[in-house]
């Protein structure tokens, strides 16, 4: 067997896992969020720069103002989730990179001292945190339902500042009646795997 990760465990983070449009009542708690950050913060980003940050949209009167940022289509799914989560990317995060990177201190001034370098590294791998972070809400047996169906400068004012690069919103809770759509088709390795 060439994957070492258990099978209920590859079924659980990949196989069976999809994403939700629906979701029971059944509460997502800090300490739920605390453990998936806690896990996802080890998957790895350039220079170790993790300028992944989360907003989470908890009070009835927030989660109002973030659904008029929705498209039509999110709408409900967003106003009903447990919780909401927003994923930015903070583009200063070179400020922390002498700390997160105490090996290469450097880095900060040597790469990241204008800010359109800052902004595309901070998107690259914000997007990827943004990923172990959904495969980390399935790693505590819930669902995500991940969303760019949304207007993300009026995100931004809403809920952030300059600095801050709004990429994905995320529902998450346990999936409810009809969570999923039918399953789409992949790409096989053959479509997808060049070797050179
Ligand atoms: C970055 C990203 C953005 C998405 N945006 C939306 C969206 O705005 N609205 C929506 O209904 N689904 C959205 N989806 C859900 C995808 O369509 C869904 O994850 C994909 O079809 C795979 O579904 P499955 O996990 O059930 O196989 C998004 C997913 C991702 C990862």
């Amino acid at each position: 067997m060439p994957l070492v990760l258990d099978p209920a465990a590859q079924d659980l983070l990949f196989r069976e896992a999809r994403t939700a449009n629906t979701f029971t009542d059944e509460p997502v708690t800090d300490e739920q969020v605390q453990a998936i950050y806690d896990l996802v913060k080890y998957g790895p980003t350039a220079f170790n720069q993790t300028p992944l940050r989360i907003t989470l949209v908890r009070s009835p009167e927030a989660r109002e103002r973030l659904v008029r940022h929705m498209a039509e289509g999110n709408q409900a799914k967003t106003a009903t989730a447990p919780l909401v989560a927003i994923l930015s990317a903070d583009n200063e995060f070179h400020e922390e990179l002498p700390t997160l990177l105490p090996a290469f201190p450097q880095a900060k001034d040597l790469f990241f001292s204008e800010r359109p370098a800052r902004e595309s590294s901070a998107a690259l791998n914000a997007a990827l945190q943004a990923a172990y972070f959904i495969i980390g809400v399935r790693a505590a047996g819930l669902a995500a339902g991940p969303m760019t169906g949304v207007d993300f400068e009026g995100l931004r004012k809403e809920f952030l500042d300059d600095d801050h690069t709004p990429l994905i919103v995320v529902n998450i809770g346990k999936p409810g009646e009809g969570a999923s759509y039918p399953r789409s088709p992949r790409l096989s390795y053959d479509e997808v795997v060049t070797t050179v």
